[in-house]
Formats: structure tokens, C-alpha cells, sequence
């Protein structure tokens, strides 16, 4: 994917700069050639041996070359760069970057790159530093410029493990870059509100036991990445799943009956908003506060069922003019006819159907295969890819559609 890409990576000296070995080896994997410039500083904490090793460039950390008194022209750098990666961007880093302050071969780089060149930071620090507001103010400043910050999403597991300060994991920021090398750097969700649904729901029959269905919540969890990576502002609203978000800006709320889901999706607020979650059409009419046992009745015991919500339907019914609805359909008989039908139904402006008849396609894959049918009567189908291809495929027929006049 990265093949014949020049990628400056920026190391600055904070503990994380040993991570960057392992991003390094991801960019070289992926065919970039990566140019390692390093703050003097950096130095202390990994050596230029080990990243002149994984990327087969000999480092550059100074002006000039220490044994051959060779000038490095950080202008040339700048110039030759298709990408620039800072990581770890300690305060000191970001502070210079964000005012110019251009005392050494890596900010040089930096104000020496190409306008339009894509600049991701990824900062890492002391929590109270990266909580002052000094701090803050200069990460505020790299985002107007047009940088892309890559943080760890916080909050999430104990938070001295995961707070606010640790570099965001090598994988991650290697996924970061490589969506915007597949899809393009667009930002035309930017002053957005997205609301997604995504997962299964969980409906209570005893204290142990529930009703639930197969979705992996993999198809809604990639259109919220994608949602935000264009800009969006993003709420998920998740059943319980296995995956976590990984975008630091996609706000998730875990729910895990469909009332629950109703209650969050009714309460919020969006411009666009695309219902990925395999909602329980119905739930045990009566939560049993005790374990059903076996030896209780040589009857087969009953489980009455009563009708959830139907989320869509009721967005669908209050959905103001600015406001974009989209739903998604699994069928497995007449699916054409019963997705149409279903899109007319609930007052949705699209509806993606995935058909389990496909190989690779719905619930438990990474794959998918859909086709997208719209309010006016258009039909597009798209062929077997990625979920987060597909997730793409949505935002660009959404834009395409309903947001370009
Ligand atoms: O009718 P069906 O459940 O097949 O409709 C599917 C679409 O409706 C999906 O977009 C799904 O997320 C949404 N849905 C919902 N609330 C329900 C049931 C389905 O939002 N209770």
C-alpha cells in the first residue's frame, strides 16, 4: 500500500520512543520508505542503530554529519517527505512545533514540508503535562493547522494504564495512516453529527440467561472510525461486543437491552445517522429475579415475549428535514423486496442490505457485500470488500446523495 511513499518519522525523547521501532517496522512492511529523524534528545531513549536497522537509512539527528561534516538539508527532507509522523511528540516537541521553533533537524523538517503534506502527531507525556493547559493550547494549535493529533482513547481500562499522556499503540497509528492512504484525507464530515448503532442487544430471560443474536458489531464499529476520521462528530451507541473503538474522538455508550438503545438513540442529537445494530425485536415479557432450574416443574417452561422498540421506525417517524437516516438489512428470503419495503416503512432515506446468502458476507466476517438502495429508487451494488471499504462506500454514496448540492 505504501509502496514508493517517503515518510519522515519524527522521534522525540520520551520513554514511548522505543514503540516507534515497531511502527517503523509496520511503515517499512508496508513498503514506505521511512527516513528517521531524530530530536537529540531521543537519542537517550532508543538508538539511531536500531532505527537505521529496521528501515536501512542512516539516521539523521543533526545539521550536519557528524563524520563526513555532510549537510543535511532539512529543506530537501521537507521536500522529498509525502507524509510526516511524530511519535512520540513530547510537550516540548508539540510546543516547538506549534510556535516554530526551529532549533533542530526534526522542526526544521517540519516547517521545511510541503503545503498539503499530511502530518500526524502522535503526543506522549506525564499526564499532568499533557493536562496543562500550555499543552493543551499548542495541540489546539497543531489541529488548526491542519495536523492530525492520533491519541489513545482514554478511560477505557484503569486509567494510569491507559490515561490521557501514553503514546497511542504502534498498530493503531499505523492504522490511522494507512486509512487515510486508502480512502483519502477528506474531513467532509467535519461540524457533523453522526449517531451509529452497532452490536447485538442483550434481552434478560433469568439472571443468567438472555436472548441475543450473532452480530460482531464489526460493520457499525468501522462506520463510527470511519465517521470520525472524516471529521465527524461521533456517537456509538454499542451492544456488547468484543472490539473497542479505536479513534479517541467516537464517544461510545454501552448499552445492552434494545430499551436501552432506544433511550440513548431518543435522546440524541444528530445530523446523520446510520443504524448498524441488530436490535432484539423482542424481549422476555417478565426478567425472572431468580435462575429458572430444571428441577422446578416437569413442565416445559414458557417464555412470553413482548415487542422492544423499533429504534428506526420511531427516529424515522420524528426525523426533521436536515436529519439523514440510513438502516441496514439482513434478510435471508426476498431480501430485495423486504429491504425496500423496510426503508418505506420506517422513513429511512437509504437502507443497506447484506444478504447472508453471500459468502463473506454479515455478521461474524471482516468482509461484506452490500447494496445500497435510497428513498429515490436507486439501486448501487457494491462488490465483496472489508468492512471498513464498505463503511467508505457508505460515507461516499451519503455525501454523494444527500450532502452535495
Ligand atoms: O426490521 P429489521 O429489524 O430487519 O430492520 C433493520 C433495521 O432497523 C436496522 O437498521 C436496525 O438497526 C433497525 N432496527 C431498529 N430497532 C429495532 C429493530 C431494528 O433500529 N427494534
Amino acid at each position: 500500500m505504501l509502496k514508493g511513499k517517503n515518510i519522515i518519522l519524527g522521534i522525540s525523547g520520551g520513554i514511548a520512543a522505543y514503540k516507534t521501532a515497531t511502527l517503523a517496522r509496520l511503515l517499512v512492511k508496508a513498503g514506505a520508505n521511512v527516513q528517521v529523524v531524530m530530536t537529540p534528545n531521543a537519542r537517550e531513549f532508543i538508538t539511531p542503530v536500531t532505527m537505521s536497522a529496521i528501515t536501512g537509512r542512516p539516521v539523521i539527528t543533526d545539521f550536519f554529519s557528524a563524520n563526513s561534516g555532510e549537510w543535511h538539508s532539512h529543506v530537501d527532507l521537507g521536500l522529498w517527505a509525502d507524509a510526516l509522523v511524530i511519535a512520540p511528540a513530547t510537550a516540548s516537541t508539540i510546543a516547538k512545533m506549534a510556535n516554530g521553533v526551529a532549533d533542530n533537524m526534526l522542526i526544521t523538517t517540519y516547517l521545511s514540508s510541503k503545503k498539503g503534506t499530511p502530518i500526524y502527531i502522535a503526543p506522549a507525556m506525564d499526564l499532568d503535562m499533557m493536562a496543562h493547559p500550555s499543552t493543551q493550547h499548542n495541540i489546539e494549535l497543531l489541529r488548526s493547522y491542519g495536523n492530525h493529533i492520533i491519541e489513545p482513547r482514554s478511560g477505557e481500562l484503569a486509567s494510569h494504564l491507559v490515561g490521557k499522556g501514553r503514546m497511542e499503540e504502534p498498530e493503531n497509528i499505523f492504522d490511522f495512516i494507512m486509512r487515510d492512504v486508502r480512502y483519502g484525507i477528506s474531513r467532509d464530515l467535519a461540524g457533523r453529527k453522526v449517531l451509529v448503532t452497532a452490536g447485538p442487544t442483550v434481552e434478560k430471560i433469568d439472571p443468567v440467561r438472555f436472548i441475543s443474536n450473532f452480530s460482531s458489531g464489526r460493520m457499525g464499529y468501522e462506520i463510527a472510525e470511519e465517521a470520525a476520521r472524516r471529521g465527524a462528530e461521533v456517537t456509538l451507541v454499542s451492544g456488547p461486543v468484543n472490539i473497542r473503538a479505536k479513534n479517541a474522538s467516537i464517544t461510545v455508550v454501552d448499552v445492552a437491552t434494545a430499551e436501552e438503545m432506544f433511550a440513548e438513540c431518543s435522546a440524541a442529537d444528530f445530523d446523520i445517522a446510520v443504524l448498524c445494530a441488530a436490535v432484539a425485536d423482542y424481549r422476555p415479557a417478565d426478567v425472572l429475579d431468580k435462575k429458572i432450574k430444571r428441577e422446578a416443574s416437569d413442565e416445559s417452561p414458557t417464555v412470553r415475549l413482548v415487542k422492544n422498540h423499533d429504534i428506526a421506525k420511531v427516529l424515522g417517524e420524528k426525523k426533521a428535514d436536515r436529519q439523514i437516516l440510513i438502516g441496514f438489512a439482513l434478510e435471508t428470503d426476498n431480501e430485495q423486496a423486504n429491504a425496500i419495503d423496510k426503508m418505506r416503512r420506517k422513513n429511512l432515506d437509504a437502507i443497506v442490505l447484506n444478504s447472508l446468502a453471500d459468502k463473506g458476507a454479515g455478521f461474524a466476517t471482516t468482509t461484506n457485500k452490500v447494496s445500497i438502495f435510497s428513498s429515490d429508487g436507486a439501486k448501487t451494488e457494491y462488490d465483496l470488500k472489508p468492512k471498513s471499504d464498505v463503511a467508505n462506500d457508505l460515507f461516499n454514496f451519503i455525501n454523494q446523495k444527500f450532502l452535495t448540492d
